[in-house]
């Protein structure tokens, strides 16, 4: 049986009756549960809690929706200007989620939660429109084969399930180690592509503390129950950075693993990231302080902060540093004097001098008070 098999069949057992195997405990925030149907809750094979990471307004993406409780917790906090779409393979959880999808959205106040069929690790082509197709086309010779992936291309083209740039927050819950190994990549590449600039990830998964070896690679029943398609731990924050993501980081660790095999430790864990503004780096004169207390850290871009010191940054860091994305450890400084700016590559760190930014506004988020 193949990976993708083995998963189907494991996860439309899972869609039929609770699987207490597939369920690791999780601290969900028990105010957004009361609204979901008790099957719902009941049928949860989840690991973390992405749905924290929702804001107002998001249009939020779920990878591998399963029963949908992310995506109708995720409903509560995006709004009635939000919209939340789960994606599953499988048919038989897509029904599961669906079921409550008319009684959900009186709940909620309107419809703005959909799930639709596909894969993760390629998240443009849409398998319900190409179910349709093959029923007018069904595949009988090679040659229908061939006919069969110029339809898929144009159709990824042309209709994309997913459209690039579309997504303010991807979130995932136990999904991404269930992809084949040789797909991971692209399934790290397509999250990227449908995510706005400026956007973000918030993917709970399980990684290993080692290397998995083959022989439990193969192991089907350790596949598709979250364990042995995990990645190790060091690599599935590089997948991110490699993908082009920035503020990439381990925002939930569990101190606890969740199994051990044969000494490998597989553990629960949430990751954050961002993906970079769409836009050309200009130097306008703004600076920034790291507060500490690392004496100097990098950004994934290269850059580096010394701390206490003033930094030149071109617009475009300025905001990203003096967001809520790097939780006040930087200290904003504008220029004292706008001025029109000029491209810049500010592929390393380079200090501003203070006469530069004398007088301008500072951005403190922790400066509250004021002194005497
Ligand atoms: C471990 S369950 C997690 C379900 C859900 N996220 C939760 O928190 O309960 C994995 C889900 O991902 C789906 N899935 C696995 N691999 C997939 C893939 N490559 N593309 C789309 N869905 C996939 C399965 O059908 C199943 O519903």
């Amino acid at each position: 049986m193949t990976v993708e098999a083995g998963v189907l069949e494991r996860y439309s057992a899972g869609a039929e009756s609770i699987q207490a195997d597939l369920c690791c405990p999780v601290d969900y925030d028990q105010e957004l549960l009361t609204l979901l149907p008790q099957e719902i809750i009941d049928k949860d094979y989840g690991c973390g809690d992405p749905s924290r990471y929702v804001k107002k307004g998001d249009v939020v993406l779920d990878l591998g929706s399963g029963s949908g409780k992310i995506c109708y917790m995720a409903a509560q906090l995006v709004g009635d200007n939000g919209k939340v779409i789960g994606v599953d393979m499988n048919d038989d959880m897509l029904a599961l989620a669906r079921k409550y999808q008319t009684e959900m959205a009186e709940k909620l106040g309107s419809n703005r939660v959909e799930f639709v069929k596909g894969q993760i690790q390629d998240l443009a082509l849409d398998l319900a429109a190409m179910n349709e197709h093959l029923a007018q086309h069904p595949v009988h010779k090679a040659e229908d084969i061939i006919a069969l992936r110029a339809w898929q291309e144009n159709q990824r083209k042309e209709s994309p399930l997913i459209a690039d740039n579309s997504v303010d927050l991807v979130v995932s819950n136990c999904v991404l180690n269930l992809v084949h190994d040789s797909d991971k990549e692209q399934l790290i590449q397509e999250i990227f592509r449908v995510v706005k600039p400026g956007g973000r990830v918030a993917i709970s998964d399980i990684v290993s503390d080692e290397m998995v070896p083959a022989h439990l690679k193969q192991n089907q029943a350790l596949w598709s129950g979250c364990i042995s398609g995990a990645l190790q731990e060091h690599d599935f924050l590089e997948a991110f950075i490699k993908a082009g993501f920035i503020a990439v980081s381990y925002d939930k660790w569990e101190n606890q693993p969740w199994q051990v095999v044969e000494d490998i430790e597989f553990r629960s864990v949430t990751i954050t990231a961002v993906k970079p503004q769409n836009e050309p780096c200009i130097d306008k004169g703004h600076a920034v302080i790291y507060r500490g207390p690392y004496s100097e850290i990098y950004d994934d871009e290269g850059h580096v902060y010394l701390r206490g010191q003033r930094m030149a940054v071109c617009e475009r860091n300025y905001k990203l540093l003096t967001s809520e994305t790097y939780n006040n450890d930087f200290i904003g400084i504008a220029p004292a004097e706008p001025r029109v700016g000029k491209p810049w590559n500010c592929a390393t760190g380079s200090l501003r001098a203070v006469a530069e930014t004398k007088g301008g506004q500072h951005e403190d988020k922790s400066n509250t008070g004021s002194c005497c």
